[in-house]
This record gives C-alpha cells, sequence and structure tokens, in this order.
C-alpha cells in the first residue's frame, strides 16, 4: 500500500476518536463543551453504540484522573508543569484543563500530530470563540499549519522521522523547558509506528527532559488472540496497521515500554481492570443508568483488549513516585 494512502488511514483514526467523545458527551457519559467545536457539524452525528461511550468513558476518566494527579503532585511540590500530547487529533482535554480547578498548575499544554490534522484543528480553533478565549497572545505559526501561544502550542510533525529532526526543532527551550515536570500523553498513537520509532520519541524526552518525567500510553494490546486478531482484521479492511502492537502480547509486557529506555518505573492496566476497580461507584451507578447494555461479557471482552500504561522516571522517594492511578475506595473524582 503507498505510504500516503496508509497515512491517510491513520489520520482518520482521529475522526473516529472524535466521533466517539462527542458520543459520550451527547448521551451524558462525559462533560465536554469544547469538543462541539472540533467536530464538523457536530449536531448532525449520530451516537455511537453503548459499549463504544462505555469505553470512551472508562478510558477519558482514568486517563483525566492520572492527568489531575499529575497537575496536583506539581502544584504540592509548587511548581507548574507541562504536558506535551502527541497524536493529540482532536483532543479537548487542554480546553478542559485550562478552565478546571487546576488550571494555576499548568505552564503549557502542547499537541503534535500530522500538518493535515493540525490545519484543521488551528482552523476550528481560529474560528471558536470558545476554543481560542482561552488561549493566551494567541498566533497563528508554520503558515497555517500551526498555533502559538504564552499557554498552549499545536506544532505539526511525524513523529516517525528521526527525532532530532521532528522533535528538536519544534521543541526549543522557550517552549518545551527541560526542567519543569513533564507529562507525555500517547492516546492510541504508538501502536500505528514502528517500537522503534516510539521507543526512540521517548528516549530523546528522557535524555533532554532534567525534573520529573512522566508518561500515558493508552492503545489496544493483546492482538495475538482469537478477538485480537480479529479487531487487527477489521483494521486492516481500512488499510490501518498496527506494527506498534508486536512486542505487546500480555499485561507483564506492557510496562517494558518505559523500563527499557530509561524510566525508573511503570504500570499498566487493562480498561476491564479500571472499570471494576477504579471507578468510583457513584460514577459506576451514574453511567449505568443512561443506557441499556445487556451483552457484559463483550463489553469486557473489548475492554481487556485495551490497556493504560504509565511510567514515571523520577526518585522514588519523592512524591512522584507515588504518581498512578489509586483503587476507586480512595480515588478522588475531579468534580470539573
Ligand atoms: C486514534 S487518533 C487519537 C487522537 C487523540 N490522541 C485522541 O485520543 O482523541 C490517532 C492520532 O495520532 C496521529 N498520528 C498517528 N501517527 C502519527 C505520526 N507518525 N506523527 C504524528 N501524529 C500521528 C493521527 O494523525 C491521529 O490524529
Amino acid at each position: 500500500m503507498p505510504v500516503a494512502d496508509a497515512d491517510a488511514a491513520i489520520r482518520l483514526t482521529d475522526t473516529d476518536a472524535a466521533l466517539a467523545r462527542l458520543s459520550a458527551v451527547q448521551k451524558r457519559y462525559l462533560e465536554d463543551p469544547f469538543v462541539k467545536h472540533l467536530v464538523p457539524r457536530a449536531h448532525l452525528q449520530p451516537p455511537r453504540a453503548p459499549l463504544i461511550n462505555i469505553g470512551t468513558f472508562v478510558r477519558t476518566t482514568a486517563i483525566d484522573d492520572l492527568v489531575f494527579r499529575w497537575l496536583q503532585t506539581s502544584a504540592s511540590e509548587g511548581t507548574r508543569c507541562q504536558i506535551v500530547s502527541i497524536g493529540a487529533g482532536s483532543d479537548t482535554r487542554f480546553w478542559r484543563i485550562a478552565t478546571g480547578a487546576h488550571k494555576d498548575a499548568l505552564a503549557t499544554y502542547i499537541e503534535l500530530d500530522f500538518p493535515e490534522i493540525t490545519t484543521k484543528k488551528a482552523m476550528a480553533i481560529r474560528k471558536s470563540k470558545e476554543l481560542s478565549a482561552v488561549l493566551k497572545d494567541v498566533k497563528v505559526s508554520h503558515g497555517g499549519t500551526g498555533i502559538a501561544s504564552a499557554n498552549y502550542h499545536l506544532l505539526p510533525a511525524d513523529i516517525r522521522l528521526p527525532p532530532d529532526a521532528a522533535l528538536a526543532n519544534h521543541l526549543p527551550s522557550n517552549i518545551l523547558s527541560p526542567t519543569l515536570p513533564t507529562l507525555l500523553l500517547f492516546e492510541c498513537v504508538l501502536v500505528y509506528m514502528a517500537p522503534e520509532s516510539s521507543a526512540a520519541v521517548l528516549r530523546w524526552f528522557v535524555e533532554r527532559q532534567t525534573g520529573p518525567l512522566g508518561s500515558i500510553v493508552y492503545e489496544m494490546f493483546r492482538l495475538q488472540d482469537s478477538f485480537g486478531r480479529v479487531m487487527v482484521e477489521n483494521l486492516k479492511a481500512r488499510n490501518v496497521s498496527l506494527p506498534g502492537a508486536a512486542p505487546y502480547p500480555s499485561m507483564e509486557s506492557l510496562p517494558t515500554r518505559f523500563t527499557s529506555v530509561g524510566f525508573s518505573a511503570a504500570q499498566a492496566l487493562t480498561l476491564k481492570d479500571i472499570r471494576k476497580s477504579y471507578i468510583p461507584t457513584s460514577e459506576l451507578e451514574r453511567i449505568a443508568h443512561l443506557e441499556l447494555v445487556d451483552e457484559i461479557e463483550e463489553l469486557e471482552l473489548v475492554l481487556d483488549h485495551y490497556a493504560i500504561t504509565w511510567g514515571i522516571r523520577a526518585p522514588p522517594e519523592r512524591v512522584w513516585g507515588q504518581w498512578g492511578l489509586v483503587k476507586a475506595t480512595t480515588a478522588v473524582v475531579d468534580e470539573d
């Protein structure tokens, strides 16, 4: 398959992610006043199946929790932090943080994606008062393919290229401080690239950043079993291949993504585990009333093939060593 077609198919996965988020918001699983400004003709989009809405709810709630804990830890250490979202697509997390309870803990939020995606997002931001009002001193950059502002940067880059070209050019120290606590987000991105390329990206940050470094990866795994093979075939029919999944056939393999490139600790949980033990009961009860789901076994099978893995590079004795998801009995639901 020509590379251009394969990349177009990868970029289309952003439309899926954005429509899934919109659907979960329309059906009241999630609150997100910004998503409708990033999805064309949002009011005409049909909702997704309940199973997809629940998956989107579990994934978003858990990643939000990890991100808010990072912001809280920064604040408790008396510092602000920066977040770099790679393959950010039409994600709205920056706007939710910048208008939420932890906004003062955020120094900068940086998003990278293919230029075709960042051009569309830059246009949507310029068109929407709600989105642009959250940015400070905003300017269009990179010939219309990016956005520069005091608290948010949108940058066009193919992160499969060697990091010294793809990242170093875009992330000078006046945009990405080498010393502030830095959280890297890869939400359903690395699975589309060769494992060597994603390891090179992670290593670049490990070598460059001197402050606490955290990272969150969300993606499918365990694709070697019969259900996983069906997922692979379905995506192949849409010209999408998943070279990044090969090294991760099991739960045990997931943390090695981080520990093999210099992170000091890492953990992984499936969405099935997270739904069972890491989402507050009040939230589970609330969403149980939203839609009828009779296929619980099927839901659990799907959720068992998606995982959130997080890694940290910081001295373990410091408070950063405690960063991670916490079981629901002690979990704090952010009321933003
Ligand atoms: C499934 S979407 C996820 C979008 C967003 N992270 C979310 O969860 O809503 C995958 C995104 O990764 C981006 N992506 C994939 N490979 C990339 C690469 N080599 N360089 C930059 N972006 C890439 C795609 O363009 C797409 O926007």
